[in-house]
């Protein structure tokens, strides 16, 4: 990774914009990749704009790479305000934002974050739960964190997909 990526990844991980979760989302993706490691989830909540459903916030929660933290940063400021359909017409390297074209060894760290919004806004995606129907271990109302989906097996409600 040459160096002024490298800044501007650290750049984005100094003042990290979205992160934790979204109480009352309307929508959440979660994806992993097994080659990695790396697991992503999204929550995503509406508004109506001017006669459109637009998206108002998008949060996230990630473990372990700073590239996917560092685009997912940046990708759930860049699709706020867009319907899910703009949303998910983003490429990987469009939703990277100012981080500009990553190397071919991170180019699967955007394509998590891209699976996590897609798995969130597809409508036929079975990834997508509200956060009152998920399965909660720790009594609260609200979604499960990661941490939570790896550490208690989930009776329903919640499901890790793969990317390939
Ligand atoms: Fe796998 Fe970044 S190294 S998502």
């Amino acid at each position: 990774m040459n160096d002024d990526l490298q800044k501007r990844i650290q750049d984005a991980l100094a003042n990290p914009q979205n992160m934790g979760e979204l109480a009352n989302a309307d929508a959440i993706g979660t994806v992993g990749n097994s080659e990695c490691g790396e697991m992503l989830r999204m929550w995503v909540k509406f508004k109506q704009q001017d006669g459109r459903k637009v998206i108002d916030r998008a949060t996230f929660q990630s473990f372990g790479c700073e590239t996917a933290i560092a685009v997912a940063s940046l990708a759930t400021e860049l699709i706020r305000g867009k319907t899910a359909e703009e949303a998910l017409a983003l490429k990987p390297e469009e939703l990277a934002g100012e981080l500009g074209p990553l190397p071919p060894m991170k180019i699967h760290c955007s394509q998590l974050v891209e699976g996590a919004l897609r798995a969130a806004l597809s409508p036929q995606a079975d990834t997508c739960t509200k956060p009152t129907e998920s399965t909660t271990t720790s009594g609260n109302s609200t979604a499960p964190t990661l941490l939570d989906s790896f550490s208690k097996p989930k009776s329903g409600g919640v499901r890790i997909q793969f990317l390939e």
